[in-house]
């Protein structure tokens, strides 16, 4: 959940610390540190709050490690924040050591004495104590002692130009340029700077010494890696909005279309047996995606007739899942590096599942376990909640229902050829923000509100009420709104808002009678549906959707309750970039 960079440069390090932090700050951001070794030694800078407290005369030296929090051990404060020190060492981590308090113990023991809270500072205490002048040697053998997980970056006063890292289960990327090598967390934080990436595997270690850099297993043996180069667009010179949520909502329709033209370039044929003899399916993922898995689930039932069981990552594991040799297991994650879905995508291979990955990162932790990956092309999502990506999750996730019929001879989906229009429906969905900042506007003060909808809107309930909880911080719940009378029901007063997602022609006169149903319980009801019969209807506010084909809908219809909710949050005056307690990429269970 935090964000690690390292950077060995041909000039002073300092500027590139700070604007790969300042790129990284998505995945924490409630401390913030470097440290930057020169001939003179170690000069530290760390400090609560964001990356910007970090800002001022700068550090002078071609080595530096840096670190942006998401707490996890330890209150968000100057000492719980990274770099930890201890005698020549300075570390940054990212992940848990979970026998971290043995550990703790251990080295209070031998004498030690802690400065911070957290699990990391037993690591670089490790590191030091292990020392005998082999810096390498040092690393690795602490790393021998750690349980949980971890990505670290270590610097040593004795080797001013020399960096060493290890990564088990939190990611750590390398980067090259002409004229620095980094590592870091995400591809992201060095778009702009390095020309080649590569990404670590669980065991590996990374070693940038005498202008080089290496991939080594735990002896200090080198590993040939082959490095790509980058082509994640460079991020932060695009902004045309305030905050990176506006920006990624505008980028839908390009998301969709990159997406496609990937989808349609892809060679689905690594997948042909698994998909042919699949006899049951599983979907697993977690937060926005577990809402596009569930979307999946209903596609794949509708099209292609076979079962699709959809798990929250983060239960599949302690279920004993009915996974069987030959199941087809679809994880979906936009970071491609969250924990529990990972675990999931491992648990599912030990039992014989082939694993097909969506994710929006190429080189993430779960694109190496998984058999195959699909890539979605959204393009960096920097704001923490999801928005392109989801929409881009569900194109993906059409198109792999359709590969489904495809290789089980079935008939193929009558979606299919409108796939191509997704895109401009997107932009044709813009049209519909300003009645949105309208909503927002009255909505503002609400305190909780309901989202509705049947079939497959009833997913874009649900997620139309994370946004809003999320960043909005208003308590809401998507439900089916044949529901409402077994419950909520009770909780609808005078004011209350109801919103309804009406996307399905045949449903819709049944959606309505919902509305009226809470309306004559006082509540303020709207209505989003692409359909004329809303002219009739009894919402107090409505919204027309674009037309695409009706199966499609999800889609775009998602898109005006995306804004809407951060809107909302304008509103009230937080930042939807960053909303409190979350991190973008969840990398701990
Ligand atoms: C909500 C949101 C989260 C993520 C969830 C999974 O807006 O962003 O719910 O969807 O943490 O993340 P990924 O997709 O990276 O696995």
């Amino acid at each position: 959940m935090c964000g690690i960079i390292g950077c060995v440069t041909k000039g002073n390090c300092y500027r590139y610390l700070i604007s790969s932090l300042e790129k990284l700050e998505y995945r924490g951001y409630d401390s913030a540190g470097i440290a930057v070794l020169s001939e003179a030694g170690l000069a530290i800078r760390k400090k609560k709050g964001g990356v910007k407290n970090l800002f001022g005369e700068e550090l002078s030296g071609r080595a530096g490690i840096g670190h942006t929090r998401w707490a996890t051990h330890g209150a968000p404060s100057d000492a719980n924040a990274h770099p930890h020190v201890c005698g020549k060492f300075a570390l940054v981590h990212n992940g848990i050591v979970e026998n971290y308090a043995k550990l703790r113990e251990e080295l209070s023991a031998a004498g030690e004495t802690f400065l911070s809270e957290t699990d990391s500072e037993v690591i670089v205490k490790l590191i030091a104590r292990s020392y005998t002048g082999n810096f390498f040697a040092a690393v690795s053998s602490a790393c021998s002692r750690l349980e949980g997980s971890y990505a670290i970056a270590v610097l040593c006063e004795d080797f001013p130009e020399e960096i060493v890292c290890a990564k088990y289960k939190s990611p750590l990327i390398a980067g090259a340029s002409s004229s620095a090598l980094f590592v870091c967390s995400d591809v992201p934080a060095l778009s702009g700077e390095a020309e080649y990436i590569a990404a670590a595997e669980d065991g590996e270690f990374i070693h940038i010494r005498g202008g080089e850099i290496d991939f080594c297993d735990g002896a200090g043996r080198r590993i040939g890696k082959k490095f790509s180069k980058v082509t994640e667009t460079s991020l932060g010179g695009r902004r045309r909005c305030a905050t990176y949520m506006e920006e990624e909502i505008f980028e839908i329709p390009r998301a969709l279309e990159d997406t496609l033209a990937w989808l349609n370039a892809a060679d689905f044929a690594p997948c042909a047996r698994a998909m042919r003899q699949a006899k049951k399916v599983f979907a697993v993922a977690c937060g926005t995606a577990y809402h596009a898995a569930l979307l999946f689930k209903d596609i794949v039932e509708k099209e292609v007739r076979i079962p699709v069981l959809c798990h929250t990552s983060s239960e599949f594991r302690y279920r004993d899942p009915l996974v069987e040799e030959g199941d087809l297991v679809v994880a979906v994650s936009q970071s491609g590096e969250t924990a529990d879905t990972l675990e999931a995508a491992r648990l599912a291979r030990e039992r014989g599942g082939f694993v097909l990955a969506v994710t929006n990162v190429s080189c993430s932790s779960l694109s190496s376990l998984a058999d195959f990956t699909v890539v979605m092309r959204a393009g960096p999502e920097i704001a923490v909640a999801a928005t392109k990506s989801y929409n881009c999750q569900l194109l993906c996730l059409y198109y792999i229902a359709a590969q489904l019929c495809f290789y089980k001879k079935t008939q193929m989906p009558a979606y299919m050829p409108e796939l191509a229009s997704l895109p401009e429906a997107a932009r044709a969905s813009f049209k519909t923000f300003p009645a949105m900042d309208m909503l927002a506007e009255k909505l503002r003060g609400a305190q909780s509100m309901y989202f509705l909808g049947r079939d497959r809107d009833v997913r874009t309930a649900a997620e139309g009420a994370l946004k809003v909880k999320e960043i909005a911080y208003v308590f809401a719940e998507g439900y089916a709104a044949g529901e409402l009378k077994h419950g909520t029901l009770a909780l609808v007063e005078r004011g209350f808002p109801v919103i309804a997602v009406s996307t399905r022609a045949d449903l819709a006169k049944k959606t309505e009678n919902a509305l009226e149903e809470v309306k004559s319980r006082g509540a303020y009801t709207v209505l989003l549906s692409q359909y004329g019969f809303m002219e009739e209807s009894c919402a107090d506010f409505k919204c027309k959707l674009p037309s695409v084909s009706e199966p499609l809908m999800p889609v775009i219809s998602v898109i005006p309750l995306q804004y809407f909710a951060c809107r909302m949050c304008l509103l009230r005056g937080y930042d939807p970039d960053k909303p409190r307690n979350l991190a973008k990429s969840v990398t701990v269970e």
